[in-house]
């Protein structure tokens, strides 16, 4: 007899993960294959279905972290998964919009295991497929019937603002060597949260939940939002490239000041002096000082504090989350699916 299938949180957050990616990506694949031919061919290596040299791939897709949440915010209102479809479309290609533009900034060379779009096609054509799905998104709310369309389209609006105050601060980190925790965490709210809280905003108004309801998901989203992009930095530090599909130590090489980081240069402990000295150092750093830069933060507690400040914005987002009044079985998912966000490995 087969062993029963035990579902924990764990699979469950993961399961809702894989059927957001096949919900939304005859969708995305829809409403991208209606952007002009040059557009559409960038577009599709960078959502992860052409090659570089436009043949059917099926190589890399992102996790579906944001349309999972619009698709569960519907639900969680009384609506239906489907109602959000145009919703799941939107905040996916903001997302791909935002990472098409980040990897320019960063100078990525890898994402999801395959060249950036700005390293396969050139930096000009990375701006323009960012562009493209931006106004893409636009489209797709804007023509999506219902009552919702325009606050949505507000909304994205709003987030992508958000967006955008966010990533300028974290460009702006880069130069400064007096970032606190504090403005750090403001800024993961600006650059990562903003979206996750209007996927959120944004399912639950096409499930029919209303502003208010609407509101208290966003901000539900918005902490979830900070929580992951926490634990993104902590992947950057210690995650398995492997998994990630990024180079590990990236991030200290390029003397990126995330929470970790922050956290271990406040710390006042000696390896945390020894990090501010090779941070304020010139110069590139090599392979064996980025695996010293890694001891130290975790010596001075930065590992430590980053996973504790991820804890707590998690319980900041349920607060919220039981304001909107979700119904029981979402609530269920959307445990489950903070859960997954917050304990990953890529
Ligand atoms: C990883 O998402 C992405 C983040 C943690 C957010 C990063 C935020 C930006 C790059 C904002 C950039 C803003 C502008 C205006 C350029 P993920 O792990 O869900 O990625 P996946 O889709 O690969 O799974
Ligand atoms: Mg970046």
């Amino acid at each position: 007899m087969a062993a029963p299938v035990v579902r924990t949180p764990a699979s469950q957050g993961l399961d809702l993960l894989v059927q957001a990616r096949r919900s939304v990506e005859p969708g995305l694949r829809e409403w991208a294959g209606q952007l002009p031919a040059v557009a559409r061919r960038w577009a599709g290596y960078h959502l992860g279905w052409l090659d570089a040299e436009g043949r059917p791939s099926v190589e890399a897709a992102g996790k579906a972290v944001r349309p999972a949440l619009a698709f569960t915010a519907a639900r969680a209102v009384g609506g239906t998964g489907q109602d959000a479809l145009g919703a799941a479309v939107a905040v996916e290609l903001v997302h791909a919009f935002s990472l098409a533009h980040d990897d320019i900034f960063d100078g990525d060379a890898l994402r999801r295991h395959r060249p950036t779009v700005w390293k396969a096609f050139g930096v000009p054509a990375a701006v323009l497929t960012g562009d493209a799905l931006l106004s893409l998104a636009c489209k797709v709310l804007a023509d999506t019937p219902g009552p919702q369309s325009a606050r949505s389209v507000s909304w994205l609006a709003e987030a992508v603002a958000q967006l955008v105050e966010g990533e300028a601060a974290d460009v702006a980190f880069e130069t400064r060597t007096d970032v606190t925790v504090a403005e750090y965490t403001a800024m993961a709210a600006d650059k990562t949260g903003a979206l996750m809280g209007c996927a959120c905003a944004l399912g639950a108004l096409a499930g029919g939940g209303g502003d208010v309801r609407a509101g208290y998901m966003a901000e539900f989203g918005r902490h979830l939002g900070v929580a992951f992009q926490i634990v993104d930095d902590l992947l950057g530090i210690f995650g398995d490239p492997a998994a990630t599909g990024k180079p590990v130590g990236a991030d200290l090489a390029a003397r990126k000041k995330t929470y970790p980081v922050l956290a271990a240069l406040a710390s006042a402990t000696p390896a945390g002096q020894q990090l501010a000295a090779m941070y304020a150092a010139e110069g590139a750093l090599g392979e064996e000082q980025r695996v010293r830069a890694t001891q130290w933060v975790a010596d001075a507690g930065g590992r430590q504090q980053a996973q504790q400040a991820a804890n707590l914005e998690l319980a900041a987002a349920f607060t919220a989350l039981v304001k909107a009044d979700p119904q029981p079985q979402a609530l269920d998912e959307l445990t489950a699916l903070a859960g997954v966000l917050t304990h990953r490995k890529a």
